[in-house]
């Protein structure tokens, strides 16, 4: 059997027995004025972070989830849209579809404001979605992309790429992990499956998004997420996991290769009132202005005494310019 078909039989177990302990994360889960997100929602958030950010969500866009677990970011997502099929879910498992779309009956009944309408479930695979080229504005998917080795995950990334309108969004969590890991781990379909063994560095996954065609990448989130320790895994070494919050913007690529926030910030605390880099960064004397990581970089070679350059906090959310 393949990791895929291991995936899916994972997922069929985990929305006929919800698993709380599946994927849990520290990062809170939004509440919003008038939204209640009912207990078993949250019992499978299978995620690994948060892919809604109001931000996002202006101006009524046509939202896709892909692996749509318990649905519980569907239905936050749908807070927002409010709109007929404005929220389109795609699952490969068929048990996940059928155990979300329960789900959001017990929604309707805990929020006025929800129409089980909004939402409008798909049985597809991420590998071949089933959506048309150029119709969303905002993809999300969370905690499922770490799963798929690297052609697959070319592969879904590239779909994601081709359902999004220009200059839409493709908003994602996932486990992520800067140390090598030995071959027993990758190979193990089980813990790839739990999307414990998946994850590739954050470089590379940056390195991904790039080479789709995504010309904007926001690091927007970077937390603890997991020890694979000696004893407990079949590792010799202690592997620190993390899980990121990223979005990819579908701009148009730069000459001079994507631009990668990842929440550094540039202060001139010169003589003049202002600086200039002629390259569209003017800097007001003591105030911070994000920057990318090339605009850090090419700031930091001018070799000046009068700018300060912070480093990564991976934490970045909008602001400044490339
Ligand atoms: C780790 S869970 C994440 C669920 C949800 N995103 C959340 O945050 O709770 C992975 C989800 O992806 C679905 N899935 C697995 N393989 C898939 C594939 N090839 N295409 C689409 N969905 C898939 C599973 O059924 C499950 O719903």
């Amino acid at each position: 059997m393949s990791y895929l078909e291991v995936t899916k039989d994972l997922y069929k177990d985990a929305a006929l027995t919800p698993n709380e302990g599946l994927c849990c994360t520290t990062t809170p889960i939004w509440r919003f004025p008038g939204l209640n997100i009912p207990l078993i929602m949250q019992q499978m958030n299978y995620g690994c972070g948060s892919t809604v950010h109001p931000r996002d969500l202006v101006n009524n866009p046509k939202i896709l989830y892909v692996g749509v677990g318990g649905g519980m970011e569907l239905l936050q997502f749908a807070y927002f849209s409010r709109q007929e099929g404005g929220v389109v879910g795609v699952d490969v498992v068929d048990e996940m579809l059928e155990a979300a779309q329960q789900n959001f009956l017990v929604a309707e009944k805990e929020n006025d404001w929800f129409r089980p309408e909004f939402v409008s479930l798909k049985k597809g695979d991420a590998l071949h979605l089933p959506v048309e080229d150029q119709s969303i504005d905002v993809a999300a998917q969370n905690c499922l992309f770490n799963i798929f080795k690297q052609d697959e995950l070319r592969q879904a990334l590239r779909e994601m790429y081709r359902v999004l309108k220009p200059y839409g969004r493709l908003v994602m969590s996932d486990p992520v992990c800067d140390q090598p890991m030995n071959d027993v781990l990758r190979n193990d379909e089980r813990l790839r499956a739990l999307c414990l063994s998946g994850s590739i560095p954050l470089e590379e996954y940056v390195g991904m998004l790039a080479e789709v065609g995504f010309g904007t990448i926001e690091i927007r989130a970077k937390r603890p997420y997991r020890v694979l320790a000696p004893g407990h895994y079949p590792t010799e070494e202690i592997i620190f996991i993390e899980s990121v919050e990223v979005c990819a913007i579908k701009d148009p690529m730069p000459m001079d290769g994507p631009c990668v926030f990842t929440g550094r910030s540039a202060i001139y605390f010169g003589e003049n009132e202002w600086f200039d880099d002629e390259k569209g960064h003017v800097l007001m004397q003591n105030q911070p202005l994000a920057i990318c990581d090339k605009t850090a970089k090419a700031l930091a070679s001018l070799g000046r005494k009068d700018l300060f350059i912070s480093e990564s906090t991976y934490h970045y959310d909008g602001g400044g310019c490339c």
